[in-house]
């Protein structure tokens, strides 16, 4: 009785564990922050507007980001940006990991709250 009952704490700790490594990437965050909220709002909120295959596309497919910013010089330097550069691959993960169909729905922490954008 008494095992199962340290396994069951076992079980427990090692979950609460896995789900506190599902949080999200804050550098990725505040990278996209500073590069792309002020045209298309706060992270949680850019990353809802597509799906995870749309983002690989626009991403995955070269020169794309560049065409669709073609009119927007201030995005254009955004995109050219070493910053950009450096992080890209962490945005794209974190633009798949909370796209349209990942159900996910952030609540309050320090470096977001709530839907405003
Ligand atoms: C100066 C403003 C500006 C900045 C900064 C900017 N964008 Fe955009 N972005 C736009 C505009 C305007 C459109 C819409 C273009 C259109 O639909 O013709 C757009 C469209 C997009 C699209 C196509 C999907 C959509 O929402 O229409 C993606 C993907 C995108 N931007 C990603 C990014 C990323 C990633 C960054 C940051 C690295 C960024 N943008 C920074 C202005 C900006």
């Amino acid at each position: 009785m008494k095992k199962l009952f340290t396994a069951t704490i076992l079980i427990t700790s090692i979950m609460s564990f896995s789900s506190a490594a599902e949080k999200y990437d804050t550098k990725a965050f505040r990278t996209i922050t500073k590069l792309c909220t002020p045209c298309h709002g706060t992270p949680f909120y850019m990353a809802k507007q597509s799906d995870d295959d749309d983002w690989k596309f626009y991403f995955k497919t070269k020169g794309k980001l560049l065409s669709i910013h073609k009119g927007e010089p201030k995005a254009i330097g955004t995109l050219k940006s070493s910053l950009f550069k450096k992080r890209e691959k962490r945005i794209l993960k974190f633009f798949v990991n909370n796209s349209k169909y990942s159900g996910k729905v952030h609540g309050c922490d320090a470096n977001f709250c709530g839907t405003h954008h």
